[in-house]
């Protein structure tokens, strides 16, 4: 069977699209420097497949490590190959991605996504492996007017995190222009990606204080810790942001669709928004969520956030198009998904030993 190297396995992200593989009989390398994530999230997973009886346990091998570390990359890809089952292709989601953090510290993102990125992508290409999805933002699109943007709309970050994002994926364009033209590669960019697996065995686990919304509105059920709501006087109807949030397994089902096309297709360069295409403000997600989990989630208008924009919602034509599939999962069920998490899981992995 397939095998394919998860980068960043560990996270909110890789770890849902690894117990997804994993189901769909792939078998998977993860590596992960834990910098920003657990290890117990692979531990969950392997939970998952026991509770299931699924003999899946040994197509899933984690490597502890840093893309910094060219040595590390290229022992993980010898491993494969001397078992006669080399890595087929890979998903790239290791990276820092706080937007704040990055404005404060441009070094250590370009270092992290920018240099890791290209240390796994010259590994790849020296132990002939040259297909690639590429975890992208939407933050590249940078604050625009456009009210569904498509992947040819502007491209204009507006902080460090989405200028190296949009780096990355210029390196992957002008190999794609290179003269052997062998490689198939995926540049997904994801808009809001919030909920958990169904199981509540696996979840968003932010290590250190979260920025983004869906955790937060998360601890101030919990806690009642009064939420910020970061501006009332957007030009929207409620007067706060709008955003398109998908479930957090629409986007692992995603990256399945975006790898099995790239296997099947000839080499090519393929950029995909990957989003709801459905705009839903803070107010409404609040809302939404109190309704679905009956609890109340206490919050008080403050004032803007610095480099936030109005409204990111994605046109997905072209996901829809070229996948032959959309996300389906709704906003309740992100809601509803997370709340469960967070309920068997009140202090995140660190409940568990
Ligand atoms: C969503 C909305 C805030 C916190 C960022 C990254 C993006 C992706 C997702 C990685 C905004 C409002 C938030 C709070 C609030 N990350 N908000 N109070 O900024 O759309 O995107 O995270 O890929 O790349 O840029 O997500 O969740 O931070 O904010 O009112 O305490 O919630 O103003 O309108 P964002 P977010």
């Amino acid at each position: 069977m397939n095998r394919i190297l998860i980068t960043g396995g560990s996270g909110f992200i890789g770890s849902h699209t690894c117990l997804h593989l994993l189901s769909e009989g792939y078998d998977i390398f993860v590596i992960d420097s834990l910098v920003n994530s657990s290890e117990k999230s692979i531990n969950q997973i392997k939970k998952f497949f026991k509770e299931e009886k699924n003999k899946v346990l040994n197509n899933l091998r984690f490597f502890k490590g840093d893309l910094k570390d060219k040595d590390f990359i290229n022992n993980v890809f010898k491993v494969a190959q001397k078992e006669n089952n080399p890595i087929k292709g890979v998903i790239h989601f290791a990276g820092l991605k706080a937007v704040g953090e990055s404005v404060s510290q441009p070094l250590l993102y370009w270092d992290n996504n920018v240099i890791g990125s290209y240390n796994l992508i010259k590994s790849m290409s020296e132990n002939d492996c040259r297909t690639i999805v590429f975890s992208s933002s939407a933050t590249v699109y940078g604050s625009s007017s456009i009210d569904l943007l498509r992947e040819d709309s502007t491209l204009a970050p507006t902080n460090p995190y989405g200028t190296t994002k949009l780096s990355v994926e210029n390196l992957l364009k002008d190999i794609n222009q290179s003269k052997n033209k062998n490689w198939r590669i995926a540049i997904l960019r994801y808009f809001n990606p919030i909920g958990a697996h169904k199981s509540g065995l696996i979840g968003e686990n932010p290590l250190q204080k979260p920025n983004n919304i869906f955790p937060i509105i998360i601890n101030s059920a919990f806690t009642k810790e009064k939420l910020k709501v970061f501006g009332n006087d957007w030009p929207t109807e409620d007067g706060t942001c709008i955003r398109d949030y998908i479930h957090v397994m629409d986007l692992a089902e995603g990256h399945l669709k975006s790898l099995n096309y790239l296997i099947e297709n000839d080499p090519q360069l393929l950029t995909l928004n990957i989003g709801k295409g459905r705009g839903i403000s803070v107010i409404e997600l609040i809302k939404t969520f109190e309704n679905v989990n009956n609890i109340s989630v206490p919050f008080e208008f403050d004032k803007r956030r610095e480099g936030d924009v109005c409204k990111l919602v994605a046109d997905n034509s072209k996901l829809k198009s070229i996948l032959n599939w959309s996300p389906t999962k709704s906003l309740e069920e992100m809601c509803k998904d997370g709340w469960k998490w967070k309920n068997l899981n009140p202090k995140g992995y660190s409940e568990h030993n």
